[in-house]
């Protein structure tokens, strides 16, 4: 895995925004997998602007986003396809039937979830994954002790991510204890994935992703076995690092 360090959260967002930027000229057609919270929306933001200034063309660009909360409509609030429309999708000229996320009201979760994977692989397979670390150090809802094998699944929520989350809620007991999420083995499968991390409270999650054992126990450290992976850091959530790591200005 490949580790760049940032001295902003603003330089590492159009970092990652112009990476994704030079993939689709690349490959018109790429197949992006996104994620929610509030790390990526600086890359969001970057994305609108390429789009708007610089004629960022998403017409044919198709998207999987990691996860849902279970039991939450679309159109809740706090729902994360509600946020994916209006922190990006609204912005750019992407087709909307060609953006996926999990359904949280699906009938039947588990089949939904088969589904899910099988709509992955019949788009090709993710081209280029974009995700966010938890202060546990999960990636979408794959909590500690996640297995390397799993798949689109429902999954329970950790106590920490639960209350990590219970900002965006009136309440903690409102916080949805069970999502839909793509598995760890899905997430390998990917052929190039980013990792965001940016502030203090993601330092601890930072330096045992990256310098500790690769384990389920930390699921981000599993991306160590990953052929192209970069985890872009910005300086309070690498303060913990102990290795020299490159440095770029963006
Ligand atoms: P955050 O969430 O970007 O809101 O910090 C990241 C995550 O939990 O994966």
């Amino acid at each position: 895995m490949e580790v760049l360090l940032f001295e902003t959260y603003e330089e590492m967002s159009r970092y990652a925004g112009r990476m994704i930027g030079d993939r689709m000229k690349a490959k018109p057609n790429l197949v992006l997998g996104l994620a929610t919270g509030s790390t990526p929306l600086g890359t969001y933001k970057e994305l609108i602007r390429l789009h708007r200034e610089e004629g960022l063309d998403f017409s044919k660009v198709v998207t999987f986003n990691l996860d849902e909360y279970l039991g939450i409509a679309p159109t809740h609030d706090q729902s994360y396809r509600y946020f994916m429309d209006t922190n990006l999708f609204n912005h750019i000229n992407i087709k909307k039937a060609n953006t996926h996320l999990p359904d949280g009201k699906a009938k039947d979760p588990a089949k939904f979830c088969l589904e899910y994977e099988k709509a992955i692989k019949s788009a090709g397979g993710i081209d280029f994954q974009v995700l966010g670390i938890g202060g546990n150090g999960h990636i979408a809802f794959n909590e500690p002790g996640s297995p390397r094998s799993s798949r689109t699944r429902v999954v329970n929520l950790d106590e920490e991510t639960i209350k990590d989350n219970s900002r965006f809620f009136a309440a903690v007991a409102e916080v949805p204890r069970q999502a839909l999420s793509l598995g760890m083995a899905t997430i390998m499968e990917a052929r190039e994935v980013i990792l965001l991390a940016n502030k203090a409270n993601k330092a601890d999650a930072i330096v045992r992703s990256v310098e500790g054992p690769a384990t389920e126990q930390v699921p981000a450290s599993i991306l160590q076995g990953h052929p192209r992976a970069t985890f872009l850091v910005e300086k309070e959530a690498a303060a913990k690092l102990k290795g020299k790591y490159r440095k770029v200005r963006a």
